[in-house]
């Protein structure tokens, strides 16, 4: 009886593992989809468009891309980019560096949750 318990207790711990697995995967490629259409527009993962771009961006200090020409006031903010801070800022940058210049908000926190599951995923360019 006992054993049986172990058993169980062990069988909901692995599926319930799976299932979280699952839900990244899930919102990683949802994330793609929300980023082809609100991001793509300005930014690229391996290129400087409008906006910077995006390889590497978790761990990344903001406002680091050396070619690209940022704001003063993203260039000289000492925040280096978590997936927290990231959703704070798609909800309204202006609130997490003010005079910062990106002009886009992604109202819905699903969209953000999915956008900021994808950017994770974004390795780091080589350096040059
Ligand atoms: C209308 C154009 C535009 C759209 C749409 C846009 N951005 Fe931006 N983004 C910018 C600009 C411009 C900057 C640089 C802002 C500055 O220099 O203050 C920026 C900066 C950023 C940064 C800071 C990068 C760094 O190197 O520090 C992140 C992160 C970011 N954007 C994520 C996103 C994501 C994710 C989306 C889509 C959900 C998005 N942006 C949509 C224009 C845009």
């Amino acid at each position: 009886m006992a054993k049986h318990l172990v058993w169980m207790a062990l069988l909901v711990a692995l599926s319930a593992g799976n299932a979280a697995f699952a839900e990244d995967a899930q919102a990683v490629s949802r994330g793609l989809a929300v980023y082809e259409n609100n991001c793509a527009g300005c930014h690229s993962v391996e290129a400087n468009r409008v906006g910077p771009k995006h390889a590497g961006i978790v761990g990344r200090k903001a406002g680091s891309i050396k070619d690209f020409s940022y704001s003063a006031a993203l260039k000289k903010s000492e925040l280096v980019w978590n997936k927290d801070l990231l959703a704070r800022w798609l909800t309204d940058p202006e609130q997490v560096i003010p005079g910062q210049a990106m002009g886009f908000r992604l109202g819905n926190v699903q969209d953000r949750m999915d956008v900021v599951a994808y950017l994770a995923t974004l390795k780091a360019a080589p350096l040059k």
